[in-house]
């Protein structure tokens, strides 16, 4: 009896990661329909910095791989068009990774998209010379185009693996395939480049003319004909074009549209993965045939699946096999659900952050941990590019935090020379969460602040000392604030550093950090100190340690006065207490929650100044005018009263009086004054909530009273939108 060989086992593998369609659609300013529809794509995967097509491949792998048939595994066959290094096959790293027999044989295949096909094919015909041998397909790839380019939303990542044997349990891979190359230039990516360059609407119409030229082939081959089929696959770069695939072949073998419906619902299930992980090359074609798996209920057994694999540049192949009687006894669907389940979605922000991580890979790089999956790209030391197996990815430890920023009502600036200022916290948050990493070092996923990059505990006590230093010397005069701290990342490493120090931490261990926020940044919110705030209750929680609110305080009051100069800790004291507190010398008087919790705010943008040089500028103010200090005095005592009475009158009067000081003390730029000024004239009052700017046109936020209507015509006039902030009683915490 002739042996059949194909399929046995298949499992994918993308990472944590994904950018939706509509993050990426309002980013550069296109119709999300034009994503959503003209493309069929809802999300894209998107890789982070510690994982490579290895990784991922390892990870697929690992699915379906047990003792029994990895020991029968004598070839592996890595099909990827984003090799790791020009000589060595990336499949070598992925056969220690795994520990696969050493009496075994790896290669890596390469012409774009098809080699999986001719990795399969190849197998096909190993196994029938020895049908005991079982092969190991993996087809893993990262699909990336130019920032802002047309082929941008067309990216994705992913690995898909396959074990092929003799008697294969999911799909029998029949004799006689269709080929076609031609030389193009539809899609390519020479050497010097780490982005493919692409003729986009080129690149689908030879993949449509490969189609109808591979399956000439196939038929002039096999003898079969389009009724021989029960459903068609095709190689996927976007959904829609897969859709189109179908149409076309349909007209090509001369098909109505009605006839052709029903095979199109098949499709459509076997796209369900590809549109929420985007290309992945060479694995693209086998998603879709997991994806069909996976999401049809209905036991297709003994039905034929026709395969169209496209490689651009090109060569193409239509091929068929016949699903296997119990084939969904043996499918990993509640595993494949998992993984796209616990994806987290990245801002634009993220998605940019990660996407350059990998265009600066160089010698000499330590990767930051941010996934948490068994394997993971540890950096390149000396050349040599440093894969990791992690002990266990459900032991790794991670403890998160969170702390709320603020908005100071009444008082900023006079603050810091001992008079009393009103503020409250409100429910916009930053998060830190401390994991364990498996090597020696430090490493920061930040995004808010644009770093991703990793420090041993030498350097970071390096950086200590020196901020340290630099701060001794601002105070005596010999330097200006914003030469302390000179990359904003600087913060949270330092504050780290402190912390570890604090805790005696061993620097045996590794640490990640990563801080994610919905706080604007230099708004005068409070995001600084709700990171510092937030890193170290998750640090001390990581360690087992617990932190007391004073050595809290002095902890953050040490990092933030990097940044502020002299800060008043009024924010470090929200960060950690949360309420409403009148805030005077280090100390609080905790207020009752104002009536109405909801606060109107525009954010006119991050000034040109930051605090430290804006609380420097009105120091001077104070010193020439005593008497300002007890107006502030006044009006914060004022603004309490009126807030705690709802007595809005007062609050209006009470507002305007107080942006009139701030004005007085130089940190109102000209064009909030007239937007103030307009807020007024509708019988409104408004005023700038932090440190303000002493220089350009921006302030930061800006709190608004008065009606609704009034205030969002004046506010749209300036081109601002009106946001709503709640109060919140909650301080910092572990979530
Ligand atoms: P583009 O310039 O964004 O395309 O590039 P477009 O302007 O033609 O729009 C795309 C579709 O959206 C069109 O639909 C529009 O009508 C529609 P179509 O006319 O084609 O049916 N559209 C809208 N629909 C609804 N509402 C709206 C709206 N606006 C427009 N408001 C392109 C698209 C795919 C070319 C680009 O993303 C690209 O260059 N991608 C990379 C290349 C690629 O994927 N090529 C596929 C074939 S080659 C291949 O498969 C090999 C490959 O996998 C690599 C390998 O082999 O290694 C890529």
């Amino acid at each position: 009896m002739a042996v059949t060989v194909g399929i046995d086992r298949i499992s994918f593998y993308t990472p944590p990661f994904y950018l939706p369609m509509a993050t990426l659609a309002k980013a550069r300013g296109i119709d999300p329909d034009k994503l959503h529809i003209g493309l069929g794509q809802r999300d894209m995967a998107v890789l982070p910095p510690d994982e490579s097509v290895v990784t991922m491949a390892a990870h697929a792998a690992e699915a379906i791989l047990d003792d029994d048939n990895k020991a029968q595994i004598d070839t592996v066959l890595f099909a990827t068009e984003s090799g790791v290094d020009q000589s060595k096959a990336a499949g070598i790293f992925v056969h220690h990774l795994l520990d696969l027999p050493k009496n075994c044989r790896v290669l890596e295949l390469k012409q774009a998209c098809y080699s999986a096909t001719a990795a399969i094919q190849m197998a096909v015909a190993l196994i029938h010379q020895q049908p005991d041998r079982k092969i190991l397909v993996i087809a893993s790839d990262v699909a990336r185009y130019g920032l802002q380019s047309a082929g941008e939303p067309s990216q994705g990542c992913g690995s898909v693996a396959l074990l092929l044997s003799a008697n294969p349990a999911i799909l029998a891979i029949e004799p006689y395939s269709g080929y076609y190359t031609q030389d193009v230039m539809d899609f390519w990516r020479p050497n010097y480049r780490d982005e493919a360059l692409v003729e986009g609407k080129y690149s689908c119409q030879i993949y449509l003319q490969a189609l109808a030229e591979s399956w000439d082939h196939y038929c002039a081959q096999s003898k079969r004909q389009w009724r021989d089929h029960d459903i068609f696959l095709y190689h996927t770069p976007f959904p829609r074009l897969a859709e189109k695939a179908h149409q076309a072949l349909c007209k090509h073998v001369g098909l109505t549209s009605s006839s052709s419906e029903e095979t199109h619902a098949g499709l459509d299930l076997a796209l369900q993965y590809s549109r929420t992980i985007g290309n992945c090359y060479t694995g693209s074609l086998y998603l879709s045939l997991a994806s069909l798996l996976d999401h049809q209920s209905a036991d297709l057994s003994g039905q034929r699946v026709g395969l169209y694999s496209y490689g651009s540049g090109c060569v193409a192949e239509f091929f068929s096999g016949i699903l296997q009687p119990g084939y969904q006894a043996h499918l990993l669907t509640a595993h494949h659900r998992a993984i796209l389940k616990d994806r987290k979605a990245l801002s634009i922000n993220e998605y940019e952050q990660f996407y350059r991580f990998h265009s600066q890979q160089h010698d000499n790089v330590d990767t930051p941990h941010i996934s948490h999956g068994r394997y993971r790209f540890a950096g390149v030391d000396d050349h040599k590019p440093q894969y990791q197996r992690q002990k266990s990815p459900s032991g790794v430890k991670v403890v998160s935090a969170s702390a709320p920023g603020k908005l100071i009502l009444s008082g900023e600036h006079a603050v810091v020379h001992g008079a009393p200022a009103l503020v409250i916290a409100v429910e916009r948050y930053t998060k830190a969460t401390v994991s364990s990493a498996s090597d020696q070092k430090l490493s920061f996923h930040l995004p808010d602040v644009g770093h991703i990059g990793s420090e041993t505990f030498h350097k970071l006590h390096r950086l200590k000392t020196r901020l340290q230093e630099a701060h001794g010397k601002f105070r005596r005069g010999e330097r200006g604030i914003s030469d302390i701290i000179q990359k904003p990342f600087e913060l949270l490493q330092y504050t780290a550093a402190n912390a570890l120090d604090k805790f005696a931490t061993p620097d045996d261990q590794g640490f990640h950090i990563h801080t994610e926020s919905n706080l604007p940044i230099g708004c005068g919110m409070g995001s600084s100190a709700a990171s510092i705030i937030s890193a170290n209750y998750a640090i001390a929680h990581y360690l087992g340690k617990t932190i007391d609110d004073k050595t809290q305080y002095q902890l953050g009051l040490r990092a933030e006065n990097l940044q502020h100069g002299y800060s008043s800790g009024i924010d470090l004291h929200v960060a950690i207490h949360g309420g409403c507190h009148l805030f005077q010398n280090g100390q609080s008087t905790v207020q009752n929650m104002p009536a109405d919790t909801n606060f109107y705010i525009v954010n006119t943008g991050a000034p040109d100044a930051n605090t430290g040089q804006c609380v420097t500028h009105s120091r001077q103010c104070f010193q020439q005018q005593p008497d300002l200090l007890e107006k502030f005095v006044e009006v914060t005592q004022s603004i309490a009263y009126a807030l705690q009475s709802a007595n809005q009158a007062q609050l209006i009067a009470s507002v305007r009086l107080n942006h009139r000081l701030l004005v007085e003390i130089g940190v109102v730029p000209a064009p909030i004054q007239q937007f103030i000024k307009q807020i007024e004239e509708v019988g409104g009052a408004a005023k700038v909530c932090g440190a303000g700017s002493v220089k350009g046109e921006k302030a930061g936020i800006v709190w608004l009273i008065g009606d609704d209507q009034a205030l969002q015509t004046v506010a749209h006039q300036h081109g601002f939108s009106i946001e709503t902030l709640h109060s919140d009683y909650d301080g910092v915490k572990l979530i």
